[in-house]
């Protein structure tokens, strides 16, 4: 894989304290994580991102850091996280970590100083305000749990900023020390071994925060200043971004307009999660057909990181209230499924009814559309959820990985878990769990190793472009191709339940000798493309050429 490696990655979302235990306290670890990588290498996992790892009182699943200079001692020491390089590195696998400086927690020393008087060294660190703002009740990322993004400190005797929970913080971007120290955070992990960063909330990051502007102006050059850094201190190092902010405004998130990527390599595709969701539910590409001729063109380098399910609710406020509605009506009815009054805390099996076939289409999906696909942990085998957890909990539950107790996860009495393993009904570990299905070429798991596998033999999907194939369809069929250096794929997805026969002829005249190579089931041969037949949720992956640039 050349210097784009992260065009033609697989990226494996994991939270270490739910992954495997390997000391029996109950929580996850690096070591528990070093005994999967072999787990994780047959799957074709290339790239690891790590939820986050720094000490932390674990208010926001660690995204309330007390020391970006250590790891959790729950998760092990520094010692077993250069371990866990070395052991991913020796398998071809690549380790990002969140990076999120966006704020710390409140009980971070920084803050601690801060608040207690006017002439702490790291006062400006963080946004004060002396008086009331007008935008206190503005702006809250969790409507429901947060009520605010100022709050009275009555030790500071000020306001703070948080674009987050109140335990959070934000960091003064303006002030050139938190810029320097940023930089610094960066430089140590990529001295240790990462191979880049998952950045939290960039756009919060370069807001340049007015009290009582809801709006503030973003300082764009921070991150062009942050790439710079980064790929000084290693030159394959990786910036995947979470920008959850209007399509138009993603551009300058990639680079300033000069036509180089020159900000951040990566980010993830939230309009085109919310599409394909919408899609699925009313079983109708045409928004996904929207998505791919609207995206802004990316500049040079510049990647999509395209995803289904990840570690928060689905977020479907960038669609209509109607495609909302349709969506929420489909996958997620109940009051207790939704969150924030805009997203779903529920994982994919059961959104689609654990419909395997639909599981199948959904994920084939997702994998042959333009960018790097990141998978969540456990969807692998079609985990569930466990509603009864608090918010975005539901999602978080133990790996499920055998029969033994607490799914194979941890050698702990129940009660020490850290979180409850789902141990009853269709998606308990009794039923779902990767033994059982390591033993089965036929089960979800075969599929994804055979699929990721299928993906890795053509890496024009994904890393190349992907366009529409603009022929009359049957309803409900999507049929897009990839071209790159490596050749050309074609990609037919049957969103509806009826089986249909498609003709892609028109595209015959191009091709060397077509074959299928993934399918939901044995399909006559591909012959002239004038007569494909596609099951109700089928699909099919289509080699047309190797090897020549359109
Ligand atoms: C976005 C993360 O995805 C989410 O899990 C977290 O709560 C917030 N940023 C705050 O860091």
């Amino acid at each position: 894989m050349g210097d784009r490696w992260y065009q033609e990655a697989v990226v494996y979302c994991l939270d270490v304290d739910t992954f495997a235990d390997s000391d029996g306290d109950g929580v996850g670890d690096f070591q528990g994580v070093i005994g999967r990588l072999d787990y994780l290498a047959r799957l074709g996992v290339t790239c690891l991102w790590l939820n986050p790892i720094h000490p932390s009182p674990n208010e926001d699943d660690g995204y309330d850091a007390t020391d970006f200079y250590n790891v959790d001692p729950r998760l092990g020491t520094l010692g077993d996280f250069a371990e866990l390089l070395h052991q991913a590195s020796n398998r071809g696998i690549r380790v990002i970590i969140d990076l999120v400086v966006n704020h710390t927690s409140d009980q971070h020393p920084w803050f601690q100083s801060a608040r207690s008087s006017p002439d702490s060294p790291y006062r400006d660190w963080y946004v004060w305000a002396d008086h009331e703002p007008a935008d206190r009740h503005q702006g809250m990322v969790f409507p429901g749990e947060q009520h605010e993004t100022w709050t009275y400190d009555r030790t500071a005797k000020a306001w703070f900023y948080h674009r987050f929970y109140k335990f959070q913080p934000d960091l003064n971007i303006e002030n050139p020390k938190v810029r320097a120290e940023i930089k610094k955070i960066t430089s140590f992990w990529l001295q240790l071994g990462v191979a880049g960063f998952r950045m939290d909330a960039a756009p919060f990051i370069i807001e340049r925060t007015e009290p009582g502007n809801p709006n503030s102006p973003k300082d764009f050059d921070f991150l062009t200043d942050l790439r710079q850094h980064v790929q000084w201190r290693r030159g394959d190092a990786v910036l995947l971004a979470e920008a959850n902010v209007e399509p138009d405004e993603l551009p300058v998130y990639f680079g300033d307009g000069s036509g180089s990527g020159n900000r951040i390599h990566m980010l993830f595709d939230f309009m085109l999660n919310g599409r394909l969701m919408l899609a699925l539910a009313r079983e109708d590409p045409e928004v996904i057909i929207d998505a791919l001729r609207d995206t802004p063109k990316l500049p040079t380098g510049g990647q999509w990181a395209t995803f289904l399910r990840n570690h928060d609710e689905i977020d479907l406020s960038k669609l209509t209230a109607d495609q909302r509605n349709d969506v929420l009506e489909k996958f997620g009815p109940d009051e207790n499924m939704q969150l924030y009054g805009r997203g779903i805390r529920r994982r994919l099996a059961p959104m689609l009814g654990n419909d395997r076939r639909h599981i199948e289409l959904a994920y084939s999906l997702q994998f042959s559309l333009r960018g790097t696909p990141v998978l969540r942990y456990g969807e692998e085998i079609g985990m569930g959820e466990d509603l009864s957890l608090d918010g975005r909990d539901a999602i978080r539950t133990p790996m499920q990985w055998s029969y033994a107790d607490n799914a194979g996860f941890s050698t702990a009495e129940p009660e020490k878990l850290v979180r409850p393993v789902i141990d009853k009904g269709e998606y308990g570990y009794q039923k779902v769990n990767v033994t059982a299905q390591r033993k089965d070429p036929r089960s979800l798991l075969g599929w994804f190793e055979r699929m990721i596998r299928t993906l890795r033999e053509a890496p024009e999907t994904g890393s190349g472009s992907t366009t529409h194939i603009d022929v009359v369809m049957p309803p409900g069929v999507l049929a897009h191709r990839a071209d790159g250096r490596t050749g050309t794929m074609v990609f037919l997805h049957n969103l509806g339940t009826e089986d249909v026969e498609v003709d892609l002829s028109t595209l015959a005249p191009e091709a060397d000798l077509p074959i299928d190579v993934l399918s939901d089931r044995n399909y006559e041969d591909v012959g002239k493309l004038d007569r494909l037949k596609l099951g109700g949720y089928g699909y099919r992956w289509i080699r047309l050429r190797r090897g020549h640039e359109r």
